[in-house]
């Protein structure tokens, strides 16, 4: 990996402590480049979804900076940034229609109703859901609101695309299937991805670079996936990937110069 490249995400020394003395995270520092597909790996409880929270601005550190694009964006608010976070439980309007859902976020930016029709359009077409605009949300399978929410987050062409356990939902088929889509995504758009799972497996198929979080602690080195401890509560850590590693999986976090 060249040193230099340019970082578009960079965060320094993030912590943050809940009530009840939870150290979610001890002091991360990490960067991110323009157009990489970076994945944080994790058990559960170990900060991953805090991390993102903090970077789509929906939580506040206890100390720390996160900069993007060059700019210190610690203390903007969500809808300031150029970030767009996907939950782990899609959270979809159910009252809406899927294209209602997409047009949202063009909507409370104030785009124009013919945009608003052409770019949701495109997001339908490109998320292989033409037709199924004016569907409910209940009308839809899980596969398909999965892909209503990646849409919704996609259309306001967000520089930072953070996806939380986006995958989890999908029975084994679907999953990998969308772990391609979601990788032709990111490929095409040119945009930076930063892709939670405590899946190795998952980690493997789909990161151009890995950093493993544990107990709120970034790992200087990704442990190999035949040591990763197994989770009690994730059977994916179980998944054999030994057949799948791409040559792009790069087994070193640069630990960001300060
Ligand atoms: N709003 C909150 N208030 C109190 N504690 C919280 C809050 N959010 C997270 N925590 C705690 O912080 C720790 C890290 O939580 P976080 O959600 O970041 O973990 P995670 O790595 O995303 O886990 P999972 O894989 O299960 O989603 C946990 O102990 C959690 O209980
Ligand atoms: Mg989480």
């Amino acid at each position: 990996m060249e040193p230099d490249q340019e970082s578009l995400v960079r965060i320094r020394n993030l912590s943050k402590t809940f009530p009840g003395d939870v150290k979610a995270l001890k002091g991360i520092s990490l960067d991110v480049r323009q157009g990489e597909f970076f994945t944080l790996l994790g058990p559960s409880g170990s900060g991953k979804s805090t991390l993102l929270k903090i970077l789509a601005g929906l939580e506040t550190p206890d100390s720390g900076e996160v900069i993007i694009a060059g700019k210190d964006m610690t203390r903007v608010p969500p809808y300031r940034r150029n970030t767009s976070l996907i939950f782990q439980e899609y959270a979809l309007f159910p009252h809406m229609t899927a294209e209602e859902n997409v047009e949202y976020g063009l909507k409370v930016r104030g785009i124009g109703s013919e945009e608003r029709r052409r770019r949701v359009d495109e997001m339908f077409r490109f998320v292989n859901l033409d037709g199924k605009q004016k569907r409910r949300v209940w009308e839809l399978s899980g596969g398909e609101r999965q892909r209503v929410a990646i849409a919704r987050s996609m259309v306001i062409a967000p520089e930072v695309l953070l996806l939380d356990e986006v995958l989890n939902t999908l029975d084994e088929k679907l999953r990998k299937e969308m772990q391609i889509e979601l990788r032709r995504f990111q490929h095409e758009l040119k945009k930076t991805f930063i892709f939670v799972t405590h899946s190795q497996e998952e980690a493997l198929t789909m990161s151009d670079r890995i950093g493993v979080v544990n107990f709120g602690v970034l790992e200087p080195r990704p442990t190999p996936w035949r040591s990763w401890p197994e989770s009690k509560s994730s059977s994916s850590c179980r998944t054999n990937a030994s057949n799948s590693v791409p040559p792009r999986v790069k087994w070193r976090i640069d630990s960001p110069e300060r």
